[in-house]
């Protein structure tokens, strides 16, 4: 069962490759199965062998005589183990190495920035204002090079479907090429410990046709509307006037803190809070009004307003498409 489960489908699969890059992770990851496999079963072999061949007449494992045994063990302990992990270091560490390493960023159309927080993903595209948080979004069939780097802890960016991870490390800057053979939605997930919410620290790769990217980069570079009407308005004015905006930015109006992610354009988002929950009118209600019920350690703290007013924020939050 606990192999069946690692199975699911859930557009997280390293072996389920979409592009050139973790192709060749996983072309590499079937050879060192099949070739595991058979050192695996050729030592068990032997094993069988060696201890029916014992104990019914006392002969060697091979044929009548002990300095067979010294051969078969320069073969197989000391020449075929040499032989195989040379090969695999080279397949791996040269061929596979050279095909997923950082890009020239001479080989690139776009670079994107991304920041590891205790536990969300802080996404910027450098020329343009639009900031997003835990979704990547790339033109597909276009060379994207990342660079990544964290606010706190260790993290590490991992997107399985589209090439290796990168550890993100305080203090430096780590790159990986993200290339995507189609459109589509890519998840990702934090790969290195780091805390308490580790698990709920995943992200969306989504990859569009270019002109929708286009489309897509023009609108989050937008600022929010100026106005808002029905319950959106007094949403508006609970979230300016309450602690929301001393951690977030929400561009077109005076909330520009960066403590939490930016909001600008959060109903544009799938989820909330790193993946953990959808993004819908109720879940977002449920996350406001208790956000350490539904993630435990996350800095967002808990307002002491009332259910009407929790939802007159949601409904605000909501409107910003
Ligand atoms: Cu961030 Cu684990």
């Amino acid at each position: 069962m606990l192999v069946a489960s690692g199975c699911a489908d859930n557009g997280q699969n390293a072996l389920h490759a979409q592009s050139p890059q973790s192709h060749d992770i996983a072309v590499l990851w079937w050879w060192m199965l099949g070739v595991a496999s058979l050192v695996f079963l050729g030592a068990c072999a032997m094993l069988v062998l060696g201890w029916f061949r014992r104990r019914s007449k006392g002969l060697p494992v091979v044929g009548e005589n002990e300095d067979v045994n010294k051969r078969l063990v320069v073969a197989f302990g000391i020449a075929a183990p040499i032989v195989v992990l040379v090969t695999l270091f080279l397949v791996a560490n040269v061929a596979v190495i050279k095909a997923t390493a950082a890009p020239k960023t001479s080989s690139t159309k776009l670079t994107i920035q991304v920041i590891g927080h205790d536990w969300w993903w802080e996404v910027r595209y450098p020329g343009h204002i639009a900031r997003t948080a835990n979704e990547i979004h790339i033109p597909a069939r276009t060379r994207v090079n990342v660079e990544g780097t964290t606010d706190d802890v260790i993290h590490s960016l991992w997107v399985p479907e589209l090439n290796r991870k990168i550890d993100l490390i305080p203090g430096r800057v780590n790159r990986v090429l993200l290339y995507a053979d189609h459109p589509g939605t890519y998840r990702g997930q934090c790969a290195e410990f780091c805390g308490l919410q580790h698990a709920h620290m995943s992200l969306y790769v989504v990859a569009d046709d270019p002109a929708t990217f286009q489309r897509w980069l023009a609108n989050q570079s937008k600022p929010a509307p100026s106005t808002a009407s029905g319950p959106a308005a007094r949403g508006r004015q609970l979230f300016l006037a309450n602690t929301c905006s001393s951690c977030h930015t929400i561009r077109g109006t005076k909330a520009n803190a960066d403590v939490g992610p930016d909001l600008t354009h959060v109903a544009s988002r799938m989820t909330l809070a790193a993946l953990t929950i959808d993004n819908s009118p109720a879940d977002l209600v449920r996350w406001i009004s208790d956000p350490q019920h539904v993630k435990p350690g996350a800095k967002m703290p808990a307002l002491d307003l009332s259910q009407a007013d929790f939802r007159a924020i949601a409904a605000y939050l909501e409107s910003l498409k």
